[in-house]
């Protein structure tokens, strides 16, 4: 390959930790659609970054929107979708942020990919448990109604899988929980 690394030339990840005196770290928030992803990682990211840290959440509507746009939700492209989301957590963990990851990820195929691409000692598998009755009763954005009728194909949780995380690091439940709960059980993890 026509590459040539220059990352031992490059400020490492040691330095950028010192400068932003913090500890990189992913937190992978894994979930069905309306589990609640998203609304815990907005406001684990606000009550970090009043504290003073450095701190990045990547999820659908950063991604899908830009970086990720030409991909779909077939199978295969969920894995291209995760494979780029891991690679660019891991650039921002190499800068000493906080990255804070929402993403259905719904295979232990795809999240053990996005786990060995980011390295296991700073990959947190949070798993919002939200069982698919609640985020269908919810049905935030019309989306379930939408692949009831069979509107929208291949939806998670509907007529796509998802395989719950064996051994995550957090469990999560959402039901009849507030959204504070759940970022003070989380930001135990940093
Ligand atoms: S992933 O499976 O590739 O990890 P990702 O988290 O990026 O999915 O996107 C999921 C979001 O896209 C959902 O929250 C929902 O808003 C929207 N979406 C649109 N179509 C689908 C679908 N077929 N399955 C799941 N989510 C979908």
């Amino acid at each position: 390959m026509n590459i040539h690394p220059i990352f031992d030339r490059l400020v490492t990840r040691q330095e950028q930790e010192r400068l932003l005196n913090q500890k990189g770290n992913v937190l992978w928030f894994t979930g069905l659609s309306g589990s609640g992803k998203s609304t815990i990682a907005e406001a684990l990211e606000r009550q970090l970054f009043n504290q003073g840290y450095f701190v990045k959440v990547l999820d659908g509507d950063n991604i899908r929107s830009g970086i990720n746009k030409n991909l779909g939700f077939s199978l295969g492209d969920r894995k291209e979708n995760i494979r780029r989301i891991a690679e660019v957590a891991k650039l921002f963990l190499d800068s000493g942020a906080i990255v804070l990851c929402s993403f259905v990820s719904p295979t232990i195929e795809i999240r053990d990919m996005a786990r060995e691409i980011i390295g296991s000692d700073d990959f947190k598998e949070i798993f919002v448990d939200t069982p698919l009755s609640i985020c269908e009763l919810r049905d935030v954005k019309g989306l379930y109604k939408k692949a009831r009728a069979g509107e929208i194909k291949e939806f998670t949780g509907i007529d796509s899988p998802f395989e719950a995380p064996e051994n995550p690091t957090l469990i999560l439940k959402t039901e009849n929980r507030s959204v504070a709960e759940c970022v003070s059980e989380a930001i135990q993890l940093i």
